[in-house]
């Protein structure tokens, strides 16, 4: 099936008061040259990752963490966005009602354009205070201290959540909201086994959301999508959002 043939087969009338959810993961930054977390070529399969990542832990202000982190945000600070995320610049433009919900911390998305990020699982460049609750942003790397100080005078941690953490309320309620009224929905290069974010394509679906999958393999939230396309959120999200800009200058009403 070539893509006019999926944009078809989603019966949508493309137009800019669509509502439009789109959720990524680590896939969609993997053309970027972050490393993803599950499977072939994942972060965890890097022996040195499995170090550091070893020794950080709780309170998660200790120089242990910042290490593991500062190593990621090296690896990070070397990669640009690609087209997938400046895809994602354009329909925000487009749509009068775009809401992207990312589970990454590169930070890519605000680097490539994006306005409104809902940063589920925080931002690596950014560090928190776990005295007074201080967000700081700390774009330099390497950091001049590590771990590095809140003006209070505590140790700030990464401004990312860690397992079994909850994600911040608002962030949440802001990116449910935009799920249950999503008209179309994209889930970009996730595994979808993580939770809360791994619900949000369902919770669109429940309420009637057109759900679109972009992911080189069969995920779990595959069987439930409404379209599943196999291919690198790179090469594919770009091509899809020009097939559906050609069906909307073509002002069809109706597939
Ligand atoms: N384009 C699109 N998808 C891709 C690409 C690509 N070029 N390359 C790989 N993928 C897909 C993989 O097939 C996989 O389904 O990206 C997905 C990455 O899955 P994970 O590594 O599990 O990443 P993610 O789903 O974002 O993980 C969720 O888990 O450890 C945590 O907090 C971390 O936010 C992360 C969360």
């Amino acid at each position: 099936m070539n893509l006019e043939e999926f944009v078809k087969k989603l019966g949508l009338t493309i137009n800019p008061k669509l509502h439009v959810v789109v959720l990524t993961g680590a896939g969609i930054s993997a053309e970027s040259g972050v490393p993803i977390f599950r499977g072939k070529g994942s972060m965890w399969e890097n022996p040195e990752a499995r170090k550091l990542a070893s020794k950080a832990g709780p309170p998660w202000n200790t120089r242990e963490t910042w290490e593991f982190y500062e190593w990621r945000r090296k690896l990070v600070s070397k990669c640009k966005p690609n087209a997938a995320h400046y895809t994602l610049v354009e329909m925000e433009k487009y749509f009068e009602d775009f809401c992207l919900i990312t589970q990454n911390v590169d930070g890519l998305h605000g680097k490539a354009g994006s306005k409104n990020v809902l940063e589920l699982h925080g931002n690596m460049w950014k560090g928190r205070c776990v005295r007074c609750g201080k967000i700081v942003s700390l774009p330099e790397t390497p950091l001049k201290n590590i771990p590095p100080y809140c003006e209070c005078g505590t140790a700030l941690r990464p401004h990312v959540v860690q397992f079994g953490e909850p994600i911040d309320p608002n962030v949440l309620t802001a990116a449910l909201t935009a799920c249950s009224r999503a008209e179309l929905f994209f889930v970009v290069g996730t595994s979808g086994v993580v939770s809360p974010a791994a619900q949000m394509p369902l919770i669109a679906l429940q309420h009637g959301a057109k759900v679109v999958e972009i992911n080189p393999n069969p995920t779990v939230l595959t069987p439930y999508m409404t379209i599943s396309i196999r291919g690198k959120a790179a090469e594919v999200l770009p091509q899809l959002w020009k097939t559906f800009l050609l069906f909307s200058q073509k002002q069809e009403v109706k597939f």
